[in-house]
């Protein structure tokens, strides 16, 4: 398929999903607004459409909790589709949402728009509008997810991390119980192959985490420590430098000083943080389990997504080598767990298969640290894997099957990004 076919290809998705003012991730599966498929399918919507991109954004941001928080779900619709709906989350907000957060790529996101707008004066109210919000959500995870001050935030449910199943968690998903979960029925299975999925097992987990966090009445104040469950991951914490730094810039090009100081001196601090996860034995910044006090020894994609932020120049060229490395060992880069690794499993969601916005977001991070050789080798088997598989979830990393759910949103919204952004910069 030539490009342009596959940028069209990509728009009609995104119509598809299109809700009027968000999109869905892909009908079925995830009938509602998710945070971070949110925030990334804006830049692809606006490729086709800006207003409709900041509208992405603000409708987001309209479902901010008063204390800053941005929910992970917002359950804008009635749909029996789910599990879990707004019955389990049970977060008393008039529209219904979630009660965890995910990876804050909204600073990073409406930045991105700002930069390529052509028309500045829809993006300068807009992006004026969005500023103090994604600042508050900022301070928020500062504020609540590290509480001792360290510059970095733990996650108290691995759904915040966006990475669902991810081998990182299985040490730490051994210490939460299952005592008094409440019987369920998972949705998901109707909507997708259940060796795709995480397994009952973790599901019971994650709605232990719920009920724990729900008995609490999402008191934020409270469910950091008394989670079984904290983990700190480099990914997420890069993400999270990366939008303050980004959120910093916006701020300053609109004036807005204090917002800019305030960010840029979380960015620092964190940047500075950063480098307490890193590890000489596997080459890349590795999860830190903080209520065991040690690191979770596994090389996954979190520490690899962790060059998003400007870490180190040595930093970033280890990374960018490992993920040549990564490259020896499976067809299409980059995978979430190492197809090396005892746990590998090539087919089952965040532990093994490739994700086209981690690429996106690491193939980004490379290049703004001169990386671009690895950064186009991301990108090309990214392409690769659109034109031989179509836009699914996410990739077999040794076959390109495609997996998961099908007609995905952010898949489409970054392959228009890749083909219309990223190449041009380089
Ligand atoms: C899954 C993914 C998560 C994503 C959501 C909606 O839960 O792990 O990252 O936001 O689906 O696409």
């Amino acid at each position: 398929m030539v490009a342009q076919t596959l940028v069209d290809h990509a728009v009609e998705i995104i119509r598809s999903n299109d809700q009027g003012t968000y999109t869905v991730p892909t009908h079925g599966l995830y009938p509602f607004q998710w945070n971070w498929d949110s925030a990334l399918t804006a830049l692809g919507i606006s490729f086709f459409d800006e207003e409709r991109a900041w509208t992405e954004l603000s409708t987001l941001m309209d479902h901010q909790w008063e204390d800053g928080m941005v929910p992970h779900i917002v359950f804008h619709k009635e749909d029996e589709g789910y599990f879990p709906g707004p019955d389990v989350w049970q977060t008393s907000r008039k529209v219904p949402t979630s009660g965890i957060s995910q990876p804050p790529v909204a600073g990073f996101a409406a930045r991105k728009l700002f930069e390529r707008a052509k028309d500045s004066t829809v993006s300068v109210q807009q992006a004026k509008q969005l500023l103090p919000k994604i600042d508050a959500w900022h301070d928020w995870f500062y504020r609540c997810r590290d509480p001792k001050r360290t510059g970095l935030v733990a996650l108290i449910h691995p759904w915040e991390s966006g990475r669902d199943n991810s081998v990182d968690w299985d040490l730490a998903f051994q210490r939460v119980p299952t005592d008094g979960v409440m019987p369920f029925q998972r949705r998901d299975l109707q909507h997708a192959d259940a060796s795709h999925r995480p397994t009952q097992a973790q599901y019971e987990r994650y709605i232990y985490l719920v009920q724990l966090f729900r008995s609490l009445n999402w008191d934020n104040s409270k469910l950091h420590d008394a989670s079984p469950f904290q983990i700190v991951d480099p990914g997420f914490n890069a993400i999270l430098i990366r939008s303050c730094a980004d959120l910093a810039d916006l701020a300053d090009e609109l004036g807005e000083t204090e917002i800019a100081a305030r960010n840029r001196a979380r960015a620092e601090k964190g940047a500075r943080a950063m480098e307490t996860l890193w590890s000489d034995t596997h080459n890349q910044y590795l999860c830190f389990d903080r209520r065991l006090g040690k690191s979770v020894d596994n090389p996954s994609i979190a520490g690899l997504l962790a060059v998003v932020a400007a870490v180190p120049q040595n930093r970033a060229m280890q990374i960018g080598a490992r993920i040549m490395e990564l490259g020896e060992t499976c067809r299409y880069l980059v995978p979430s767990q190492p197809a090396t690794s005892p746990h590998f499993d090539g087919k089952r969601y965040w532990r093994g298969p490739v994700w086209l916005i981690v690429n996106y977001l690491i193939s980004d991070g490379l290049k703004r640290a001169n990386q671009i050789d690895v950064a186009e080798r991301i990108i090309s088997d990214s392409l690769d894997l659109i034109a031989n598989s179509g836009f699914a979830e996410y990739y077999d990393p040794n076959t390109g099957e495609p997996c998961g759910g099908k007609s995905f949103t952010w898949t489409a919204a970054m392959v228009i990004e890749f083909l219309t952004q990223a190449r041009a910069q380089t």
